[in-house]
């Protein structure tokens, strides 16, 4: 077919508004294609009808390049931005790991781990949302008692709470251990996880932070065995032998309750004689204990908890709690 500038130069032009354009179908009905059927009869009569084939072999196409869109359009799938990924497409193309590195407070986590599990302790992760019972009612809060308000909770509308500590877990560890323990075993177990609270911040302290809690069992536990855990916990952690204390806590689930203070190490930049409180422990009490169906009389367990946070913080000299939750690559690459 003989090419005619103005009908290519047109095809061009239409092709184009074709695929960007909002109404694709408006590109059939443009001046442009109109203005080249009103032009065939301006045409020599040789050129005429070669002309007129032209114009509309534009239309045809264009009605074809038309539908190709729409069938497209068609196959579109709706995407249900609530699912999984895998629910709507293949595998996403993710940062490559030379990119990225792991969090310092998930490399501690799991050294911590390390040692509880090589003492013999289970751990399970705490949950990020959890109910009044876990939080307060299976730990021996009173209703309405103003300890609560000590762990300055979040909650959702709801009524669920972002828990304030990982002591939530504490009486799901004791019932799914309440077997093992009639069987003669004890119950020994780890609960880890992110914590929540609604405080005012500053460089000690975070609304989202790290906790890890113990929990152990048996017809005849003692406060000793319990500094002696610590003790080796701590020792093992800074790799370093450590001098330890206790203090007078309250907590209402233990009874009685300590503070559990070690020496900064002088590798720590430490002076002697300055001590720092790392965690709030104790014997479970024994309310705690028949909650979970527990006899109070048979037997007997310890309990402690405290922040990862600040374990870290101690161990690299980090001056401010704030930098873990802040997402600078200044201070991740540091510990990469
Ligand atoms: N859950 C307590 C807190 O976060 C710490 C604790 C745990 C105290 C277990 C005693 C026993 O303040």
């Amino acid at each position: 077919m003989k090419d005619f500038p103005e009908i290519t130069a047109a095809r061009d032009v239409l092709f184009e508004r074709m695929q960007t354009a909002k109404n694709r179908s408006d590109v059939l009905k443009s001046s442009e294609l109109k203005g080249l059927f009103g032009k065939i009869k301006d045409q020599s009569p040789e050129a005429r009808a070669e002309f007129g084939q032209a114009v509309n072999q534009l239309r045809l196409d264009l009605e074809a390049k038309l539908s190709e869109y729409e069938n497209q359009e068609e196959d579109i799938i709706q995407i249900d931005v609530t699912a999984p990924w895998d629910v709507n497409a293949k595998k996403p193309e993710l940062l490559g790991t030379e990119n990225g590195s792991q969090h310092p407070l998930t490399t501690e986590l799991e050294n911590v781990i390390n040692i509880f599990t090589r003492m013999g302790f289970e751990a399970v992760e705490s949950r990020q949302l959890d109910d009044d019972f876990h939080m307060f009612g299976s730990l021996n809060f009173p209703e309405n008692h103003p300890a609560r308000d000590g762990y300055d909770t979040f909650r959702t509308e709801e009524g669920f709470i972002p828990p304030a500590h990982t002591s939530t877990m504490q009486n799901r560890i004791l019932q799914d251990g309440r077997a093992k323990l009639e069987a003669g075993g004890n119950i020994a177990a780890v609960s880890y996880g992110r914590v929540f609270r609604n405080e005012d911040l500053d460089a000690t302290h975070e609304h989202t932070f790290y906790q890890c809690e113990g929990v152990f069992v048996s017809s005849d536990a003692t406060l000793g065995e319990m500094l002696g855990t610590l003790r080796s916990f701590f020792e093992a952690y800074y790799g370093q032998k450590l001098k330890i204390k206790t203090q007078p806590g309250y907590f209402p689930f233990v009874e009685p309750g300590l503070e559990f203070l070690i020496e900064r190490p002088e590798l720590l930049g430490g002076k002697p004689g300055e001590w720092l409180e790392m965690l709030g422990c104790g014997m479970i009490h024994p309310n705690v204990l028949k909650m979970a169906g527990i006899d109070p009389v048979k037997y007997r367990g310890f309990a402690w908890g405290g922040g990862i946070d600040r374990l870290v913080m101690l161990k690299y000299g980090i001056e401010d709690v704030r930098h873990f939750e802040s997402g600078k690559l200044a201070f991740l690459r540091k510990f990469a």
